[in-house]
């Protein structure tokens, strides 16, 4: 993390986990154990039908919602998607786009990049995600793989704009698998990542962006990775949906940074 020039940012993604009824009752807890201080941002992106609920517990809070995903269309026939003005009026601040899962689904990166566009057309705070897999990392293809991500999901994207979405790197061998990656080598690829962002928009910019680790991150592993000086934040799963870990990790994120 580097608290002088960004914001360290704690995102929680519920995947298709928890009922409106259930929602409810996480933030009530939550509210109760939340810690006061404000040394990082708190982001909760839980399923659209949780949306409501949440956004209504938390009103009074400083914490976050999103969605976990959005259409890039402004409207129209397309059953079943959700446009980001109606995650903006719901009271969604934070989208997810990308994630490995939903790129399991057939989402491509041009997909993604589009999706990257009308979120931060409709005011949302994109978190763009981006991974390898196993075989990628063995193949020594990491680097390659996620600057092609990264190149492709921010195409279009305004210099004025940039600083506004957040990228999440979480390599898919290390989603729900308990496998983190060690704190060297997420730092190594966030590190990758501010440099392609520095290359495609300045050293200022790469500078103030917020990169988040994401895959089994927990209670137990997240100081050490978020002591390390590019990963500033985190996206996490499992460990999201129980709120006494949740907070752990929030707390984890108040430590010194450079
Ligand atoms: P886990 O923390 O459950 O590994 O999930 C990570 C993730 O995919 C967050 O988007």
């Amino acid at each position: 993390m580097n608290r002088k020039y960004r914001k360290t940012v704690i995102a929680g993604n519920w995947k298709m986990n928890k009922t409106p009824s259930e929602t409810k009752e996480f933030m009530a807890q939550l509210k109760t154990i939340m810690p006061k201080g404000r040394w990082c941002d708190i982001a909760l992106c839980v399923p659209a039908v949780c949306i409501p609920a949440a956004v209504r517990a938390m009103r009074e809070t400083r914490v976050g919602i999103g969605a976990e995903n959005c259409n890039a269309n402004a409207s129209g026939a397309y059953t079943g998607e959700i446009a980001t003005n109606m995650l903006v009026d719901a009271g969604c601040k934070y989208v997810i786009i990308g994630h490995s899962e939903r790129r399991a689904m057939g989402e491509t990166d041009a997909d993604v990049n589009a999706k990257v566009l009308a979120a931060l057309e409709a005011g949302l705070t994109p978190i763009m995600c981006c991974g390898e897999s196993l075989e990628q990392r063995e193949a020594g293809i990491t680097d390659e793989w996620i600057a092609m991500q990264i190149k492709l999901g921010l195409q279009g994207v305004a210099e004025d704009k940039i600083r506004k979405v957040i990228i999440a790197y979480e390599p898919i061998w290390a989603i729900g698998t308990g496998r983190t990656a060690t704190p060297e080598q997420a730092e190594e690829v966030c590190e990758n990542i501010r440099t392609v962002v520095r290359k495609l928009y300045s050293s200022k910019h790469a500078r103030a962006i917020s990169i988040l680790y994401g895959g089994s991150m927990n209670e137990k592993n997240a100081f050490e990775l978020l002591a390390q000086p590019d990963i500033d934040g985190g996206l996490i799963g499992g460990a999201s949906l129980v709120p006494e870990k949740f907070v752990k990790i929030i707390e984890a994120a108040n430590q010194p940074t450079v």
